[in-house]
């Protein structure tokens, strides 16, 4: 069974490090718009233009522009047998866009990480990024590297992790993300998992939610069909 997997959750709460391992694991696209977006600020294009001046605030991109990102890139052939998309969707008329993205695939699981506010704000606080690659550091075990173990680049500040602006995209999370757990949460593939565990421990409770959802997906098909 294919991989059609949306990792979601508020800011921090450890999407982009479990998606980057899950997708390693089980050889499938993260699809990350927060990362595109960033790849488009780097490489000064219009769309990274216009991204950035929204995303320093906090706010969200309109959803017609990232839609059509999303649409794009799950066409692409290497999202063909599965995907862990990252950061996407996050409001209710992207997840309507989504559901008619994928018409006629296999079902798409929904796995929400939870962890509380204050713990969001601290990670975020402390989270480097490398400069030339991307790569996220920061996890719980007290280092702070001040270069990337994986190219040497110099690690710095996402310039929407100021705390200021993590408020704020906490408030737009819960305003206009939030709503998504309704939309999703009747679907027999939805599953919510602790968040606030070790790297390790989370990653374990995200692989046993895959399977269960994965179960009741076939449970559900079988019944139609
Ligand atoms: P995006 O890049 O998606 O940011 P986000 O949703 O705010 O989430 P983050 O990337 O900050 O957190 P994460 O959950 O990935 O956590 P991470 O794994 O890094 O979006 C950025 C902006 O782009 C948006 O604000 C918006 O403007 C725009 N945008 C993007 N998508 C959009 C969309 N669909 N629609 C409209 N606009 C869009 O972990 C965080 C830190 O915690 C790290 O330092 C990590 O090492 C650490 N950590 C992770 N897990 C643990 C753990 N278990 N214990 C301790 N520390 C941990
Ligand atoms: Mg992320
Ligand atoms: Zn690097």
């Amino acid at each position: 069974m294919a991989l059609n997997l949306v990792m979601f959750g508020p800011p921090g709460a450890g999407k982009g490090t479990q998606a980057s391992q899950l997708a390693e694991s089980r050889q499938v696209p993260q699809i990350s718009t927060g990362d595109i977006l960033r790849e488009a600020v780097q490489a000064g294009t219009d769309l990274g233009r216009q991204a950035k001046a929204v995303m320093d605030k906090g706010e969200l991109v309109s959803d017609e522009i990232i839609v059509g990102i999303a649409r794009e890139r799950l066409s692409r052939s290497d999202a063909r047998d599965g995907f862990i998309l990252d950061g996407f969707p996050r409001t209710v008329a992207q997840a309507v866009a989504l559901d008619e993205i994928l018409t006629g695939r296999e079902a798409l699981i929904v796995v929400e990480l939870s962890v509380p506010d204050d713990e969001l704000i601290q990670r975020l606080s402390r989270r480097r990024v490398c400069g030339q690659c991307g790569a996220t550091y920061g996890a719980a075990d007290g280092e702070s590297p001040v270069s990337c173990a994986s190219c040497g680049g110099a690690l710095v500040q996402r310039s929407d992790d100021r705390e200021e602006v993590v408020r704020e995209r906490l408030r737009v999370y819960r305003e206009q993300t939030e709503p998504l757990v309704a939309f999703y949460q009747d679907r027999p593939t939805f599953r919510s998992v602790d968040g606030n565990q070790s790297l390790d421990a989370v990653q374990t409770a995200i692989g046993l939610a895959i399977e269960a959802a994965a179960d009741a997906a076939r449970g559900q098909s079988a019944t139609i069909g």
